[in-house]
């Protein structure tokens, strides 16, 4: 993802979130150095995902597959790829936050190894004033490294 591309990721950030990030969330990202990337279906953006990794954690940001997409397992793709992107730069173990009223991405988490960790009391905005978060992180050391490097 470059500059150039905020303003298309922003229209689609718009259309699948009813509280979006602004653009200038996605270039603050950018230029803060996360990893900011684009899921291109014969050069068609299909979806997005921001990482932010930090000494031996990763925290996913952002993530979306636009709505005439979903269900076909681009999220699912996307989400592996990150993960191992995060891998990459050292990270131990990847968190997020997902709201409770998400089953769809609660589910897509769950089922690529995240497990719930935590609760932040009313971290999102909400129609209804403020919504929890669910933390959720998968670690990606296994326990024997854990040990060795103790
Ligand atoms: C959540 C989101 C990323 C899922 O994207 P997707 O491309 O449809 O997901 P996939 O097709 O890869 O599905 C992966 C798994 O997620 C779960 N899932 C996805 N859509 C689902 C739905 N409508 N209902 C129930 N489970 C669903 C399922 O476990 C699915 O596996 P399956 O298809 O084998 O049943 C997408 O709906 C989205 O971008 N929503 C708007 C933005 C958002 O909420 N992002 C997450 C913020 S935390």
């Amino acid at each position: 993802m470059y500059l150039r591309h905020v303003a298309l990721i922003g229209t689609m950030e718009r259309r699948n979130y009813e509280f979006s990030w602004s653009d200038g969330i996605f270039r603050d990202c950018l230029k803060a150095g996360y990893l900011c990337q684009m899921v291109l279906l014969d050069d068609e953006l299909i979806g997005y995902g921001i990482v932010q990794v930090a000494a031996d954690e990763a925290h996913i940001l952002n993530l979306c597959i636009d709505d005439s997409y979903q269900r076909q397992g681009f999220a699912r793709l996307l989400l592996e790829h990150l993960v191992r992107q995060a891998e990459h730069r050292k990270a131990h173990t990847v968190f997020l936050e997902v709201r409770p009223s998400n089953p769809r991405a609660i589910e897509l988490y769950e089922r690529s190894g995240f497990n719930e960790v935590g609760l932040r009391k009313a971290y999102y905005d909400s129609a209804k004033g403020r919504e929890d978060a669910i933390v959720m992180a998968r670690n990606l050391v296994s326990n024997d490294e854990t040990l060795f490097r103790h």
